[in-house]
């Protein structure tokens, strides 16, 4: 355990050298939640923004799985410094999710996996929460997505979804839904299920920058369970919407989660929670995403490569190329020297008398 409390840079500062130098996931990773991931984002072009990165290699994968534009951002400034070392092909900057150094509606999805779960940690949870998720509310553009992955339950992070805090209104998502995701990694890791959230920004907001409709939030009761994420749900069997109507009522109940035909291979394991792939489909997954990563890095450390040789090219001193002798220059052209007969040495030459110079006048003592 590290200096100070989870909720400090310097409790990170030593996890990242102490407890977990090598890359770890507080989760699992992307691999075993790629078809959710490509559901909720389903155009690879959209920039992502990673927020509490940490030293996971889930967004190296994610890239390996297509998604280009990724920024990861965290405000421990030493596993940012491992990370570009790491995975030098992705953007990796030192930022606060609480203060985020970026434009307005610049991502079209923000990914928080375990962030707000660390600001629960923070001396003031209420108020770190609210000023994260109103940053993060401010960066996505109209429609884009947060993806939150917490220990907590879905309740916990709906509630700070949509809490108004101090100063800070509610932000006015258009729709938020849950999913409880079983770790593919229990019994090694003891946490049986994760708790996914997705919540989506309006598109049309009004002068109060709040959502013209009320926000639909769908939590499938953890009950309830897989089966039906996985496509056996029956409309109206009880899932419990925000807005106080029954599920079956809701019109957003299976807008994005569950799609049980986009989501074929979920699983639906007794626990209650969902398997997005089975084992031997993650393993199969895994090989080309570790082989599409090592890519990847190949290609990046050739354009790089490249690019210092051409540095390098600039910055020398031309180099002439060696200079050739007359007579080679000569040769070159079929051409040859004859001797020169030596010349005449020149006349002699006579001294004559000189003249004596006249002053100029108004000189002389
Ligand atoms: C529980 S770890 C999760 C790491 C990674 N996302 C994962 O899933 O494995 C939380 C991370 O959030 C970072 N963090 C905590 N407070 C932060 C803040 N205010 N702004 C940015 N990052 C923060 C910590 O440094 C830590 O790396």
């Amino acid at each position: 355990m590290g200096r100070g409390g989870y909720g400090t840079v310097e409790f990170w500062d030593d996890y990242y050298i102490v407890d977990r130098p090598e890359p770890y996931d507080w989760f699992f990773s992307c691999i075993h939640l790629s078809p959710l991931v490509q559901e909720i984002v389903p155009d690879k072009s959209d920039e992502v923004l990673m927020v509490g990165c940490g030293n996971s290699p889930f967004s190296e994968e994610l890239h390996a799985l297509g998604y280009q534009r990724i920024v990861n951002i965290d405000n421990c400034a030493l596993v940012i410094g491992q990370q570009r070392a790491r995975a030098p092909h992705l953007c990796w900057e030192v930022a606060d999710a609480r203060c985020l150094p970026f434009a307005d509606s610049r991502f079209g999805v923000v990914f928080d996996k375990g962030l707000l779960d660390n600001l629960y940690c923070y001396r003031d949870p209420e108020e770190n929460c609210g000023q994260a998720i109103a940053e993060i509310w401010r960066a996505l553009a109209p429609g884009g997505r947060l993806v939150v992955l917490s220990f907590h339950t879905e309740e916990e992070v709906v509630a700070s979804l949509t809490a108004v805090s101090g100063a800070l209104p509610a932000q006015p998502w258009a729709e938020v839904m849950a999913l409880r995701l079983r770790n593919p990694r229990f019994p090694e890791v003891l946490v049986a299920c994760y708790t996914l959230v997705v919540a989506i920004k309006a598109v049309e907001t009004g002068p109060t920058g709040a959502s013209e409709e009320a926000a639909t939030v769908c939590v499938p009761p953890k009950e309830r369970g897989v089966a039906e994420a996985a496509g056996g749900a029956n409309e109206g069997d009880g899932g419990s919407c925000s807005t106080g109507e029954e599920t079956a009522a809701c019109p957003k109940r299976h807008g994005l989660l569950p799609r049980p035909e986009a989501l074929s291979s979920l699983r639906s394991p007794e626990d209650g929670g969902v398997l997005c792939l089975s084992a031997s489909e993650a393993l199969e997954m895994q090989r080309r995403v570790e082989e599409r990563i090592a890519a990847n890095r190949a290609s990046f450390a050739a354009r790089q490569e490249a690019a210092r040789t051409q540095q390098q090219r600039r910055q020398e001193p031309q180099q002439q190329p060696p200079r050739q002798s007359l007579a080679e220059q000569l040769a070159a052209r079929r051409l040859s020297l004859r001797p020169v007969p030596p010349l005449p040495p020149p006349p002699l030459l006579e001294w004559g008398a000189i003249p004596e110079a006249s002053e100029p006048e108004g000189y002389g003592p």
